[in-house]
């Protein structure tokens, strides 16, 4: 999965370019290239590496250009080269294309193009659509009809765009199932895999669906159906993202800014519209069974879900992880089948929702992005107002997942009456303070965290304990140390323990144990088993918990104690530990924290 941007504009247009795909770097940064139009045709420049570094050492600013297409690679067919860097040309070098997703009938079309004469110079399956293009234009002296007859024989999913020498003052794109869009501003036009392509520009976007191409021009645009090649009147779309929240503003990386924006995201669930989520509780009501569904990490909010709905609305809702989906759950008319995406464009957990549908189970996602494919998709529609999330590890998007699953449990649980009025106000007005114990936790505790992180930096291996809905907490700060610091660590309840896992402790294994306030009796007590069980074989603990100084002396190797909070606010302090935790053990081991090796933050690929 990649970034694909272009703009067709009055004046220069390659810094726009440049900043739209930079802005989509988060969706891959193996490699970057880009197609410009000039005055003597097509140039194109590509390399390996990331967008900054590409257009500083291609010089690509410094070419004068009011056509452009650009791409930001994560590899998915062929290793990362320059010769499977996009954009990708035609034997007569008068198409480039860029694309995103996969075309699955590749070897079959490519085998057909050689044999017609066809040279192809990558591993690619993308190269084969330059060479159709070219193909098809030579029969219908038209680049739209070529792309027409293209899009007829491609299977798969993709999304692409493209320029052609026969027609310099228009871009060309299409999609299905990968996600595209337009951005429509004065005398200049965009097309962007989100709006961050084009944020900076315009506001005014336009959201291509599976099976429409588009035509961009500086001045006009038109959106047609591919099979019918009727033009479509589509609506425009107001984003309501502010661009600067997308910059940095003075952190070091996105990770840490978005962790601190946590207070913020979670108060704007907290202003969600109560009917709406009383909607969705409804629906829940309604349905035989439900399911949650997400994959990484909004599985692991899935997850926490799962015990939050058990708790306060004593209903059992299984939790899958969306790439298992498929396999596992037999869904019908009387079934709801709920996903969280940050992105709302996972090919797995789209493809979860769309096997729902096709069963005829009803659908609701909890998103982040507006217009993606599941907001669009699915029955009911949650948006969970975080704002752009750039950094490729999810934090602030996920607790304020989290946040969303826990209001529409409680109101679930007010509506079948599990829970009393009073009780379910309490419980909103302890989520209400949310946003400032997050907020004092990250002035207070980051650099004690900080120095914890260093001290523990060169270990190799961490086992992450928790019980109840505090596995899910150390299973999700597992991930995180997985993903940003490259260090192995694995989420495990702390019941499992003795069925194994003990037999690995001795004083050279790590631990993290994600310990409950004490009010929260029963699995305060089991947590500490847990703790006793590992320093009894002399492993090593750092616990993390709610009791007084010197409350639990000699129990833990390492603590760090939070203050007293209510225990349905606390695993959600507990997980920005465990964030602050990744974070520092990645900047120590100065990793390359936004953009961590071999990861991609929107997986639009199966
Ligand atoms: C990718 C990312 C994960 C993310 C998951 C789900 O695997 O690397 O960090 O949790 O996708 O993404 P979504 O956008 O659906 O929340």
């Amino acid at each position: 999965m990649c970034g694909i941007s272009a703009v067709v504009g009055m004046k220069n247009i390659s810094q726009a370019l440049f900043e739209g795909i930079r802005n989509l770097e988060y969706r891959g940064y193996d490699s970057c290239g880009v197609a410009l139009m000039n005055g003597r045709g097509l140039v194109i420049k590509k390399n390996i590496g990331g967008v900054e570094e590409f257009f500083r050492k291609e010089h690509v600013l410094e070419i004068s250009s009011q056509v452009g297409i650009a791409h930001t690679r994560w590899a998915t067919h062929g290793k990362v080269t320059r010769n499977n860097t996009h954009p990708f040309t035609s034997c007569d070098g008068k198409f480039a294309v860029v694309h995103n997703g996969i075309i699955s009938n590749y070897r079959l079309l490519r085998n057909q193009l050689q044999k017609e004469g066809h040279v192809f110079e990558s591993e690619t399956d993308t190269e084969v659509i330059p060479h159709l293009l070219e193909k098809f234009h030579k029969e219908t002296k038209s680049p739209e009809a070529a792309l027409v007859k293209t899009l007829h024989l491609l299977e798969g999913s993709f999304a692409l765009a493209f320029l052609c020498a026969h027609d310099p003052e228009q871009i060309y794109c299409a999609k299905r199932e990968s996600p595209l869009m337009l951005g429509i501003g004065d005398e200049i036009k965009f097309i962007g895999s989100d709006f961050n392509a084009f944020i900076d520009y315009t506001k005014n976007a336009v959201i291509i669906d599976d099976g429409e191409y588009a035509v961009i021009s500086r001045a006009t645009y038109v959106v047609k159906n591919a099979i019918t090649g009727e033009e479509i009147v589509k609506p425009i779309t107001q984003l309501d993202w502010d661009s600067e929240t997308s910059k940095k503003g003075g952190y070091p990386h996105y990770m840490l800014k978005e962790i601190y924006e946590q207070p913020q995201t979670v108060s704007n669930v907290l202003d969600l519209e109560e009917a709406s989520l009383d909607e969705l509780a409804e629906m829940i009501h309604e349905s035989r069974h439900t399911h949650f569904t997400g994959v990484g990490s909004t599985y692991y909010v899935a997850n926490f879900a799962k015990y939050v709905f058990a708790w306060l609305a004593r209903e059992f809702i299984p939790a899958t992880s969306s790439d298992e989906f498929v396999s596992l759950a037999s869904v019908g008319p009387d079934n709801l089948v709920m996903a969280v995406s940050q992105s709302g464009e996972t090919y797995d957990t789209l493809t979860a929702l769309k096997f729902a549908k096709a069963s005829k189970a009803k659908t609701a996602a909890v998103v982040n992005v507006m217009g993606s494919s599941m907001a669009r998709l699915v029955d009911k529609v949650i948006l969970q107002g975080s704002g752009p999330e750039i950094c490729v590890i999810s934090t602030k998007a996920v607790i304020s997942q989290m946040m969303v699953m826990t209001l529409i449990a409680l109101r679930l649980g007010l509506r079948k009456k599990v829970l009393k009025k009073k009780a379910f106000e309490r419980h909103l007005a302890d989520l209400g303070e949310l946003p400032g114990i997050i907020q004092s936790i990250l002035n207070e505790r980051s650099g004690f965290i900080h120095r914890i992180a260093h001290r523990y930096a060169h270990i190799k291996h961490w086992l992450y304990l928790g019980r109840g809905m505090y596995y899910p907490v150390a299973l999700e700060s597992a991930l995180k140390m997985k993903e940003v610091a490259y260090v192995h660590a694995e989420g495990m309840p702390g019941g499992f323990l003795k069925h194994g896992t003990l037999a690995l402790i001795d004083e050279n294994i790590y631990s993290i144990v994600f310990i409950p306030p004490r009010e929260d009796q029963e699995l305060y007590q089991a947590t500490l088993h847990s703790v006793e069980e590992v320093r009894a074989r002399s492993g090593f603990v750092l616990g993390i918990h709610f009791d007084e100084r010197g409350k639990n002396k000699d129990l833990f190797s390492e603590e760090l104690i939070l203050p007293a909070v209510s225990p349905l606010v606390a695993p959600f302090i507990q997980l920005v530990i465990g964030q602050l935790f990744s974070y520092f053990t990645a900047t120590t081991l100065k990793r390359n924290v936004d953009k961590p090796r071999s990861l991609a933050k929107s997986v639009t690929v199966g």
